[in-house]
């Protein structure tokens, strides 16, 4: 009897507090209709009181369910999922293989089909990628072990667990870790990677209180010997000719260290090097800074126009071959960014698709090719892609988001605000919980060993013993439905690059 009465209890208390709700419910609708009918900034909101403000939250949820429930797996930008996939399973070291057939449309002008050889490499007499060394006439060159290594991100960019595991993870894996543009921070250095210390346009770390390049501090960088490369940034591909700013707030104790600025206030980077006006400039700037720290020196850069890099290479000609850069990574229009405009992001700049054959065939109508190393960036994520820069006469292959995917990037395209729900662009601590360093270490590791395992499988197949030994005649570009074209046709000149 007692048991029926307390029920009976609950159940109006509970009866009360919907009939509340209910009224709390209409209440706010009456006060959001109020609000929607008397302002006048929203069309939508005021022609539709109360449900046109759902059509912000589907526009913001759209994101997430398109991803999960309606796009296909070749459909979605900047990745699709097939592409992400291969990465999540590579670098949690799962079976990597797929069923029944493709699902890639291989009538699409530009894609990439790899020409099989009749009598594939056998296991015996493959060979494992050889290494490559950058800066031979340096005090100290670098002989980099892995073709696959890991782009420029700064900390800052990037948070504090998500560089440690890439540090730990590239030392692991034998790669090399660029620093980005925002300086060398412990947390680069406690993994033991092999880095390239990269000098963007405000010089952060590397700078005076005027902002100039500091001789005594790039000393002091390049007396790390896990320092093993400087790269001078001129241009990215996803925002060429913009700089930026590092709002005060942001700019911490710690950052403001690490970068060689004040703290709280805010820094900016200039949208080009203010010391840098021409060929010979750049060429000084190169020569200085080996000349300090006695290592490769290279530069970074996304082609707009072909001439700069004739115009580059007739003054390095004029110069000398010691004078050139050590090194040119080529970054794609399409490559990524923690913020850049849209307008930058979409239609500046060529893609590596179209510019890495015609920095490959300038370098070498200039005799430059064996001197200089040739770094390809963008959109490199998976091993066909990888194998497509080799086959065009990249040296080495390097990506950025391919690792943020690597620490469990999920494409939230959040990486400007500071809401990563992942922890790898975000400094709330919370949400950087999720990431824990170790564990992601082990993935950016086995990320790069499956990428380097099946590149090799696609030379094989190609015929050749290993990965660096793909030319352009073992590719070929779809140029229509069922028409297809070999790569050296695509873009005529120095169709066999020699490498060493
Ligand atoms: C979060 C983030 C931060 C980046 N920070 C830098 C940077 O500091 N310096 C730089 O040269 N490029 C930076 N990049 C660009 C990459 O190094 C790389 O050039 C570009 O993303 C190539 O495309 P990928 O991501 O497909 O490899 C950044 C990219 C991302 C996604």
């Amino acid at each position: 009897m007692t048991n029926v009465s307390f029920l009976m209890d609950v159940l109006s208390v509970l009866a009360y507090l919907f009939i509340f709700a209910l009224g709390l419910l209409v209440l706010a609708v009456i006060v959001l209709y109020v609000i929607d009918v008397s302002q006048t900034r929203h069309a939508i909101r005021r022609n539709y009181p109360v449900i046109g403000r759902f059509r912000y939250w589907f526009e913001e949820m759209g994101t997430f369910f398109r991803q999960y429930f309606f796009a296909m797996d070749r459909e979605e930008m900047p990745f699709n999922r097939a592409e992400r996939s291969w990465v999540y399973r590579a670098a949690k070291n799962l079976k990597n293989t797929v069923a029944f057939g493709s699902t890639r449309d291989l009538r699409t002008p530009g894609s990439v089909l790899f020409v099989n050889c009749s009598y594939p490499t056998l296991g015996e007499d493959a060979a494992p990628v050889s290494a490559v060394t950058i800066g031979p006439d340096c005090q100290h060159p670098y002989t980099a072990p892995s073709l696959f290594n890991i782009s420029g991100m700064s900390y800052g960019a990037l948070s504090r667990p998500a560089v440690r595991a890439l540090s730990k993870g590239a030392a692991m894996a034998g790669c090399w870790m660029n620093t980005g543009e925002g300086g060398l921070s412990p947390y680069h250095l406690e993994g033991g990677a092999d880095l390239v210390y990269q000098i963007g346009t405000a010089k952060y770390g590397v700078r005076d209180e005027q902002g100039k390049l500091c001789d005594r501090r790039l000393k002091a960088v390049a007396a790390h010997d896990q320092v093993k490369m400087f790269e001078i940034k001129l241009s990215q591909g996803a925002k060429p000719g913009k700089g930026g700013i590092l709002p005060g707030a942001k700019v911490t104790e710690e950052v403001a260290r690490i970068r060689g600025i004040a703290a709280g206030q805010d820094s900016i980077s200039p949208n080009r090097h203010p010391d840098i006006n021409s060929e010979d400039d750049l060429l000084d700037m190169i020569e200085r800074i080996r000349r300090v720290t006695g290592k490769p020196v290279g530069i970074k850069l996304v082609v707009g126009h072909i001439g700069w890099m004739e115009k580059l290479c007739a003054a390095i000609e004029r110069r000398g071959m010691a004078s050139a850069p050590d090194f040119i990574t080529v970054d794609s229009a399409d490559g990524g960014t923690g913020a850049a405009p849209m307008s930058l992001i979409d239609y500046m700049g060529l893609p590596l698709r179209e510019s890495l054959t015609q920095v490959v065939d300038v370098l070498s109508a200039h005799g430059l090719r064996q001197r200089i190393r040739v770094i390809a960036s963008g959109k490199l994520i998976t091993p066909a892609e990888v194998a497509w820069a080799l086959c065009a006469g990249a040296d080495f292959a390097v990506s950025a988001r391919g690792f943020m995917f690597a620490l469990g990037c999920i494409q939230a395209l959040q990486c400007d605000k500071d809401t990563c729900p992942t922890g790898i662009t975000t400094h709330n601590k919370k949400l950087q919980r999720g990431l824990v360093p170790e564990d992601k270490a082990e993935r950016v590791k086995n990320y790069v060993e499956n990428m380097q395992h099946e590149v090799g499988v696609i030379a094989h197949a190609c015929g050749v013993a290993e990965p660096r030994q793909l030319n352009r005649s073992h590719a070929r570009i779809v140029t229509g439905p069922g028409v297809s074209i070999p790569l050296e046709q695509f873009t005529p000149t120095n169709s066999n690059i020699q490498r060493a």
